[in-house]
């Protein structure tokens, strides 16, 4: 069972914030102690560059970082640790497919698919790249409860498309999207597909195997891990084709003046010296998060979330906007007349940290009208007492600003 007290006890911050009310985790997750010691340990203890060093205390740190690809694979499912590529975050990972893999694929009138709910790291890559290229980015409409289309999917769905690319789970609405039905239908058309986990991983069964998704990409530090670290995670036949578009130290085989060769994937794509720290760091976070049961983690945040739902409706003029059948612990919602900032502003003087503004999602902003909305974001260290605060705090707003 989940006893987020036990839990937060893990997290240093709140030891330095007793009263914190930490709601923005879609934004980033807080870090336990053991993340942050292991990082500062393999500073303190066993820090050398990777790959390129013979001697002991190298050989060491460059077992370390590797080790993290198999653990990262057994994690989300991927059958082989050559999978998994470091990056610098989801983003990173999104505009490396974009450029290693669809810029040779993409023609004129092709198209690239996407969903209205994507954040701007998974829309403008796509874009530019077809604006570059004289494609189309075609964008698959979500519901006034922020669901996906599925009609419209299928309707444009077509011998042009070239690339779908979705996100697993909304940053601003919180909805789950039927990734399995979608990935297949996709590839009934032999229509390769990247899923952003950013928003899933931490807290969802991933399993990319099963899913067969083409890419899987997420950000370490929005699973308990630090920040400047993500993972591309590829099919083997695509990665194998794929050649790498950032050059440097670390990815080639041989050089001379004239001419380069590049070593094999994943390294190919990895030049340069990595945030070594940072991937140690995130075998660290999945280690910490393999202490639990994600479906218990999960099904403490859905009662967190129905809970939370429920209580704001109580609040006089607020509207949640995003009310998929499928949600994840991310609830967005508006006032009409109170700006959302100024409601994030309200509640930060009482400690409570939730996000306002467009969430990097302006198109969707402008799907529901609205300049923006503020976003309270669960995991497993909130409680209902939090849940609590917040609403009586948006009710005291509600009052005095009336
Ligand atoms: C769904 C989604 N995709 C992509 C990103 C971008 O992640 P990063 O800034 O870590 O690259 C985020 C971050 O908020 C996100 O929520």
């Amino acid at each position: 069972m989940i006893k987020p007290e036990a839990i937060r006890q893990d997290f240093p911050i709140f030891v330095h914030h007793p009263t914190l009310a930490y709601l923005d985790n879609a934004a980033t997750t807080q870090k336990p102690e053991s993340v942050i010691e292991g990082i500062a340990d393999f500073y303190r203890k066993e820090n050398a560059n990777i790959h390129r060093g013979v001697y002991p205390l190298a050989a060491a740190a460059t077992e370390k970082y590797e080790k993290v690809r198999h653990i990262v694979a057994e994690f989300i499912g991927a059958s082989s640790f050559k999978s998994i590529v470091y990056s610098s975050g989801t983003t990173a990972s999104i505009n490396l497919v974009v450029q290693s893999f669809l810029e040779k694929r993409l023609n004129s009138g092709d198209e690239v698919l996407i969903s209205a709910m994507e954040h701007h790291a998974n829309l403008i890559p796509w874009q530019m790249l077809c604006k570059k290229k004289d494609a189309r980015l075609i964008i698959i409409p979500v519901d006034k409860n922020g669901e996906i289309d599925m009609m419209a999917f299928k309707d444009r769905l077509s011998s042009r498309t070239k690339m779908l690319a979705l996100t697993h789970i909304s940053n601003t609405l919180g909805s789950i999207n039927p990734i399995e039905e979608i990935i297949e239908l996709a590839h009934q058309r032999a229509i390769p597909v990247l899923i952003d986990g950013a928003q899933s991983v931490a807290h969802y069964p991933i399993d990319v195997s099963a899913l067969d998704c083409d890419f899987f990409v997420f950000s370490a530090h929005k699973c308990f891990g630090p920040t400047g670290v993500g993972i591309l995670y590829g099919k083997e036949e695509h990665l194998r084709e794929m050649e790498p578009v950032v050059f440097g130290g670390d990815m080639i085989r041989e050089v001379s003046y004239e001419n380069s060769s590049f070593t094999t994937y994943p390294q190919r794509f990895e030049a340069g010296t990595t945030n070594i720290a940072g991937i140690v760091g995130l075998g660290y976070a999945i280690e910490y998060l393999q202490k639990y049961n994600k479906a218990e983690i999960l099904q403490y945040l859905t009662q967190l979330s129905e809970y939370a739902h429920q209580e704001l409706e109580s609040v006089d003029g607020l509207e949640i906007i995003g009310k998929a059948g499928a949600k994840s612990a991310i609830l967005s919602f508006a006032f009409e007349n109170i700006h959302p900032h100024d409601v994030a502003t309200f509640l930060g003087t009482e400690n409570i940290a939730v996000r306002a503004g467009h969430h990097c999602t302006q198109p969707l902003m402008d799907f529901f009208n609205i300049p923006g909305t503020s976003r309270a974001s669960f995991t497993f260290y909130n409680t209902f007492e939090e849940v609590d605060r917040m609403v009586k705090v948006l009710k005291e707003m509600k009052q005095f600003l009336s």
